[in-house]
């Protein structure tokens, strides 16, 4: 019999709500190739309940250097606010820990540049928590676009039509460029442009519009943009907190197929259509029709797929270049909506001020922006 994997120790920091309703079940499904060693909240209260509904031996630290230096976890899950990411993604990457850390990885490329220094530095990888891409209805639709087999992608759209209250908004961290990065566009579309970025490849160009038509926030509650593709594709994207009909959607016309994926907060392989161009034969069409496997997109598909790279001491996916791109491509629609120019590729860099920040140097929209 061949040995069983090893089981790597496991801390989390933040064990809030997608800590303890996304990581934890997704370890527990992995529980033959992780051991949850430690916890790590600022909040007691948390950090007790945690403990209680994760159960087992789970050790808790207020501080996550107490807990790096005690415990020197082999990996480290991050599920705190979004302008902890890059501090703690670096310490434990300088503990020698691999990470997986929650959307949005950093607040600016800027801070995922420090990453990717200390990722150098160490040895170890930081992978984004972008598990969308993980259904194996998402797999699928990739492979197929890449091979060639639906014809050449002409036409996308990709859309976030969310619906946030202001409730939503009155928790402290949200809704700021220092400490969430933006508004839709950084913190809820960015899941379903990543997909449409790993499913279309490279982009060349983007012209944005944005608006805080409703929300009492610093950053977007609205914005749209048009991107051309280096294959040649046009895409719109839509990224709203604004919209009672909530859905999200990717839709890609190629040359012999039209794919659309319709859902909310994850999907599964019937979430994914097919609809063949008149003159596609209907046996070809039907080999199209997702595998008979379905593996829904969830943080336990992600998280398996970083235990296979960390078993075979490979970069995980959605790390490195590939988290790079969706940062790069949020950066420059921001880009193109505050200064209302076309934005390409590899123009937002060091020296650009949308570099450092997701707003550049413009504290707010200007309020004629609200009109
Ligand atoms: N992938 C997804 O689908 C998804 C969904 C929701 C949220 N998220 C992301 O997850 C992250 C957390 O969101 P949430 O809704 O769970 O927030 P939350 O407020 O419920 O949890 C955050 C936790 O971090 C703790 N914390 C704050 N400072 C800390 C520190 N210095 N050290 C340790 N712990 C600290 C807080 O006390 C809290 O318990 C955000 O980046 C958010 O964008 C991702």
């Amino acid at each position: 019999m061949p040995p069983l994997p090893a089981r790597r120790r496991v801390a989390v920091v933040g064990t809030g709500a997608i800590v303890s309703g996304s990581h934890l079940p997704a370890l527990r499904a992995h529980s033959d190739r992780t051991e949850l060693v430690a916890a790590v909240d600022v909040d007691q209260d948390r950090l007790d309940r945690f403990r209680e509904l994760a159960g087992g031996e789970v050790a808790g630290y207020r501080a996550m250097d107490a807990m790096l230096d005690a415990v020197r976890p082999d990996l480290v899950l991050i599920g705190t606010p979004p302008s902890l990411h890059r501090e703690q993604t670096v310490a434990a990457l300088e503990a020698g820990a691999w990470v997986l850390c929650e959307k949005p990885l950093s607040l600016s490329l800027a801070e995922y540049d420090e990453i990717a220094a200390a990722e150098e530095a160490s040895g170890a990888y930081a992978s984004v928590v972008f598990q969308h891409r993980y259904g194996s209805g998402a797999v699928h639709a990739r492979e197929l676009i890449a091979s060639g087999e639906l014809g050449a992608p002409r036409v996308a759209h990709c859309q976030t039509t969310w619906h946030r209250d202001a409730a939503y908004y009155a928790v402290p961290w949200r809704g700021k460029w220092a400490t969430e990065g933006g508004g839709p566009t950084m913190g809820h579309g960015i899941h379903q442009f990543d997909l449409l970025l790993h499913l279309l490849g490279p982009w060349v160009e983007i012209r944005a519009m944005a608006a805080r038509l409703v929300h009492d926030t610093e950053s977007e509650d609205v914005s749209t943009a048009l991107v051309r593709f280096e294959n040649g594709a046009l895409a719109t994207v839509v990224n709203s907190v604004l919209s009672p009909d909530e859905v999200s959607r990717i839709r890609i016309d190629c040359a012999d197929a039209t794919v659309e994926l319709t859902h909310l907060y994850g999907h599964r392989n019937e979430d994914w259509v097919y609809t063949p161009a008149r003159h596609v034969a209907a046996e070809r069409a039907k080999a199209w029709r997702t595998p008979a496997a379905d593996v829904p997109s969830s943080h336990t598909a992600q998280l398996g797929a970083l235990l296979d790279a960390y078993d075979n001491g490979v970069r995980p996916p959605t790390s490195g270049p590939e988290a790079r791109a969706t940062l790069e491509f949020a950066a420059a629609l921001y880009k193109a909506a505050f200064t209302g120019s076309p934005v390409h590729a590899g123009e937002v860099g060091p020296g650009d001020p949308f570099y450092p920040a997701m707003h550049g140097d413009h504290p707010h929209w200007a309020p004629k922006e609200r009109a």
